[in-house]
């Protein structure tokens, strides 16, 4: 599946370090479907070179490009359906807060139509990062509606540890999805989310056979993680309690590794008190070994039974013991009579949303990139939507919580 098939992106490439990375970011732009242009900034070209970006894609690096019209930054600009600047750098995300526009990449940002969303991926070292005056700035184009993706914390080009790191090109595209899908985040919708905390379960559970054996699923993580981002990206402040995973860590929320379902049930208690909203997203297990093995059990010829003994039911407890005005989710995935079985368990679990995933429809449920779900509301209300990304779902699945919160605080 291409996640950007067909889509126009302005690619802005400034003078952080992680500029190195640009290629390969445009390269994966590329591969998911997308027509790319790209602006550099003249420090982006310190670090790579016009030539290397100009065998993939067209390629401005000056303001007064030679050979195109002096209004070539209004065409860039309204042939634009997203504009992504990544990295970003200290001196152009200061620039963009107070509307310089003397380097390719602020003069085609500052271009685009209103309706057009910008995404920014900062890189720089954590001084940078941290300094008040830069963060005034972040807020500023929030406020403007400008997608801020938070840097990763890890190893930065200074040989420090800190925050300041490129995210993975993962999380730049899960972005870009979320802004093509989504379009500017207006004032309105971060009001709703400020303040506001979220808790997200993702991923599959471990449950230990023995020191090296465990029941598992073939879930990914990869709905859960789309969802805690897409919330991440409105505003609000994110828990993310995942079970083991490939995937990256995702930059700008707490997550907390779990194993085990009773593990994942210990973590959410922890945190779903402050909670307003929860998204049980994960495929936790419903049976753990009743008497897990201490070391490795060796090959033998007898049959061997394992007992086993029910989890906790998370979701369930979550639903007994919420407070007035927290937004509980949880999903189903079916294999047969899913509306029926669906319906009960929204009951049953006490949901505001019940998302669907059944195995009969295409491209949907565990593993895969795409998914197929459907919504259920508690007023019998449904919702079906058509197979995408899990970050498409995902902006879905937040604009539904978003009606239920909206809804029930009286805020928007
Ligand atoms: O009952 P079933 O497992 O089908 O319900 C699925 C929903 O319940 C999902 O939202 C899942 O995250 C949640 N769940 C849970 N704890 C369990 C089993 C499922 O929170 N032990």
């Amino acid at each position: 599946m291409e996640r950007l098939h067909g889509r126009h992106i302005v690619l802005g490439i400034t003078g952080s370090i992680a500029a190195y990375k640009a290629p390969l970011l445009l390269r994966e732009l590329l591969q998911q479907g997308a027509k790319v242009r790209v602006v550099m900034s003249p420090s982006a070209r310190q670090f790579v070179t016009e030539a290397t970006l100009a065998a993939f894609a067209p390629v401005v690096a000056e303001v007064f490009p030679a050979g195109l019209p002096g209004s070539w930054h209004v065409e860039w600009a309204r042939w634009a359906e997203a504009m992504l600047i990544a990295p970003c750098s200290a001196t152009t995300l200061s620039k963009l807060a107070v509307g310089l526009c003397d380097t390719a990449p602020t003069l085609v940002a500052r271009s685009l139509p209103r309706t057009v969303p910008l995404v920014v991926a900062p890189a720089m070292d954590t001084e940078l990062w941290e300094q008040p005056v830069l963060q005034r700035s972040v807020a500023q184009l929030q406020e403007e509606g400008v997608w801020v993706l938070p840097p990763a914390l890890g190893e930065l080009a200074s040989g420090a540890v800190g925050i300041g790191r490129l995210p993975e090109v993962e999380s730049i595209l899960s972005a870009v999805e979320g802004a093509l899908t989504t379009g500017v985040l207006l004032p309105q919708r971060r009001r709703l989310w400020s303040g506001r905390r979220v808790l997200v379960t993702a991923g599959p559970t471990r449950e230990p056979v023995d020191a090296v054996r465990y029941l598992s699923n073939a879930s990914s993580g990869r709905m859960g993680y789309a969802l805690a981002e897409a919330f991440r990206d409105r505003g609000a402040a994110v828990v993310l309690v995942a079970g083991p995973t490939m995937l990256p860590e995702p930059p700008g929320m707490k997550l907390c590794r779990v194993e085990t379902a009773e593990q994942m049930y210990e973590a959410v208690q922890g945190h779903s008190a402050e909670a307003d909203v929860v998204v049980a997203a994960a495929a936790v297990a419903d049976y753990t070994p009743a008497e897990p093995v201490a070391g490795k059990v060796r090959r033998g010829v007898d049959e061997w039974f394992l007992r086993l003994r029910p989890t906790p039911d998370i979701l369930a407890h979550l639903g007994q013991q919420r407070r007035p005005g927290q937004a509980l989710v949880g999903f189903a995935l079916e294999v047969q009579a899913e509306w029926s079985s669906a319906r009960q368990k929204l009951a049953a679990k006490g949901v505001d949303l019940l998302v669907l995933n059944s195995l009969h429809w295409g491209r949907s449920g565990f593993g895969g990139e795409e998914n197929t779900v459907a919504l259920l509301f508690p007023d019998g209300r449904l919702r079906m939507l058509p197979p995408r990304s899990k970050r498409v779902c995902a902006e879905w699945i937040v604009n539904a919580v978003e009606e239920i919160i909206g809804v029930t605080d009286g805020t928007e």
